[in-house]
């Protein structure tokens, strides 16, 4: 049971009330935060989403209103009618931002009661995430929690007020489209007027963004939820938030551009962070060459060193056969880390790079008059001279090798670069390195189809220069795509998309696809490619990583108000769940077991 707010006018939040309202009569709600008897008079930290305010009650107001609030518990809703007046020096709290004033109250009402929450509303609390989410109305209450809902709505705000300041409309697309799995696997909603037919939850708003182009919208963003059925990890939501762009007469430079002036605008506004533009533009090739991944942490060094030349012609047959095999033999110098790491430490990281396919991981730690490791024996004093020189040595460091096909060699010494970096406590949450990562592979090899499968969707342009190569060599063509990576994680991409029906079926044919399936799947886009189409790119945003970064958290569900867990369901609805059998039969939908 709760008392009624009638008559009262709330007059502020409650960290608004400051030194300057002393002398005021000010009405406020909010919840019980904390509060403490200490005979005669009552302390309750009052708690809305702007802060915490002191209220003292004492019993010289008289018995009512004192024995009233004798009855407030933890999360008790109230509304409070008191004098703002100034803390005795000794009670201020520097901590808070009201900690110069108090409220001494003159009423008080209890609008609801509370039963003991089952978590405590305080910053960075480790209560399981099973229970935050379960009971996620309390975790919001959080202060953390909701300055991370807070920055996301500022950000979100600064995006519609950059994009439509740069001329883009931002269009709603439709949630309920045909089906066209590419990538990731569609979220079905079936039809009831259409039996045995589905439609699907847009993976991203691709096409239509690139219809809109054709109907010469010339430049379109949109905030907007986006579906993919794929396995969840820390940064993959089944449902998240890009911020959608697609832009008509335009090069790569021109989006690169546009895209990284809001990144600027957001870091500033929102954070007070000024960044410096333009971001570095690295081209793919560099990026796997010089950190081992796609999506560079350029926060620290710690870069891959190719050595292959070296040992290509050595007594030590691990290296030399992985680089007659068309494999490589690459180093990453841990710099210091051999004066600093135990045996045992070096054996872990062995352990680790093997998570990563790597067969095994050579070592070299470097002394002032010795080297130890197992291999030195393999090579002539010449042979480690020269990879000791290549990877600028000295004493103190380790030297990690790993040989083996590109891949594993990449991805193994781009992971133990991480690794390092992580045991070396490299990684300031607070340092903010962004890069373009550009000329990314048109195609990649599907191991398992036995096929090509295009790198970022089959709507990308091959790069100009490199057309030539579709036929003969599509794992040497570039596209005219892009990632734009903060800190190591991939934080938006997209491309320049082809404009001409003859080279999209040409990329559908060396996708696989027939022209038959090719009409069946995208026909609306090849109609529409007949009837005048503008040379056109675009990209989308993560919103829900962009901002997990921004407020310096490592999960995306901390920066979402109701996310999904693991197994891609919700604690605190307990959706998906079973659905009355009638509404299956409208459907024409049979369920096994
Ligand atoms: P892409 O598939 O690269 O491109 O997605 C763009 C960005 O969206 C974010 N993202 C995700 N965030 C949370 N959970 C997920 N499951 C998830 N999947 C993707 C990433 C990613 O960089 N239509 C193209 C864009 C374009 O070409 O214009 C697209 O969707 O931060
Ligand atoms: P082995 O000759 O198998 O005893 O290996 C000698 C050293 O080479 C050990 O430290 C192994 O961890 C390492 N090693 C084995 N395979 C590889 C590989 N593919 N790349 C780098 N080091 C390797």
């Amino acid at each position: 049971m709760g008392e009624s707010i009638y008559g009262l006018k709330r007059t502020h939040r409650c960290a608004e009330i400051g030194t300057a309202n002393i002398g005021e009569t000010v009405t406020v709600m909010g919840w019980a935060h904390k509060s403490r008897d200490l005979g005669g008079v009552i302390f309750i930290d009052l708690r809305d989403r702007s802060g915490i305010l002191q209220v003292v009650v004492s019993i010289q107001k008289g018995q009512e209103l004192f024995a009233k609030a004798n009855k407030v518990r933890s999360e008790y809703v109230l509304a409070i009618v008191g004098e703002v007046v100034k803390r005795s020096p000794e009670t201020v709290n520097p901590k808070l931002a009201t900690g110069e004033i108090e409220v001494i109250a003159s009423e008080l009402r209890i609008l609801s009661e509370s039963e003991t929450p089952p978590l405590q509303i305080e910053e960075d609390s480790d209560v399981n995430e099973a229970t935050r989410l379960k009971y996620r109305y309390i975790d919001l209450r959080r202060p953390d929690m909701q300055k991370n809902l807070m920055l996301r709505h500022r950000v979100a705000k600064i995006a519609r007020d950059y994009y439509d300041s740069n001329g883009f409309l931002e269009i709603e697309t439709p949630m309920l489209i045909k089906s066209s799995p590419e990538g990731a696997r569609d979220y079905l909603v079936p039809s009831r007027v259409h039996p045995g037919k589905f439609f699907a939850l847009p993976q991203s708003p691709q096409l239509f963004k690139q219809l809109l182009m054709v109907a010469g919208y010339d430049r379109y963003f949109q905030i907007v939820k986006c579906f993919r059925d794929e396995d969840l990890r820390a940064d993959r939501q089944p449902e998240f938030t890009q911020i959608d762009i697609e832009m008509s007469f335009v090069n790569v430079e021109d989006v690169l551009t546009v895209n990284e002036g809001f990144i600027k605008k957001a870091f500033k506004e929102a954070m007070g962070i000024e960044l410096e533009t333009p971001f570095i533009r690295m081209p793919y090739q560099e990026a796997m060459d010089r950190f081992g991944s796609d999506k560079p942490d350029i926060r620290f060094g710690l870069e891959l060193v190719n050595v292959s030349d070296l040992v290509e012609n050595s007594g030590f047959k691990v290296f030399a056969d992985a680089v007659k095999n068309g494999g490589s033999v690459r180093a990453i110098n841990a710099k210091g880390c051999g004066a600093k790491f135990s045996r045992r430490e070096i054996d872990s990281l062995v352990e680790y790079v093997k998570a990563y396919k790597a067969k095994g991981m050579a070592w070299i730690v470097v002394e002032e008059n010795e080297l130890k490791s197992a291999i030195t024996k393999f090579f002539g004093e010449d042979e480690v001279k020269a990879i000791l020189e290549r990877v600028q040595a000295v004493p103190g460091d380790l030297i990690c090798f790993i040989a083996d096909r590109n891949e594993v060699v990449y991805d193994a010494l781009g992971q133990l670069r991480l690794e390092l970096a992580r045991r070396l406590n490299l990684l300031d949450k607070n340092d903010f390195k962004f890069l373009w990562v550009t000329e990314f592979p048109l195609y990649e090899y599907d191991d398992e189809e036995k096929r090509w499968v295009a790198k970022h969707h089959p709507f990308t342009s091959p790069m100009d220069e490199d057309i030539h190569l579709m036929d003969t060599d599509p794992g040497k063509v570039r596209a005219k795509a892009y990632d734009i990576v903060l800190n190591g994680v991939e934080i938006g991409g997209g491309s320049v998309r082809i404009h001409s029906q003859e080279l999209q079926s040409k990329m559908f044919d060396l996708l696989g696809l027939s022209k038959e399936q090719a009409w069946q799947k995208f026909g609306y886009l090849l109609e529409a490619f007949r009837y005048g189409v503008p040379p056109h790119g675009g990209m989308a945003y993560g919103l829900d990583r962009l901002i997990m970064l921004m407020a310096g958290r490592s999960s995306i569900r901390d920066v979402i108000a109701f996310p999904k867990v693991q197994n891609a369901s919700c604690l605190m609805t307990n959706a998906p769940d079973v659905v009355e059998p009638k509404q299956l039969k409208e459907l024409h939908i049979k369920t096994e077991g």
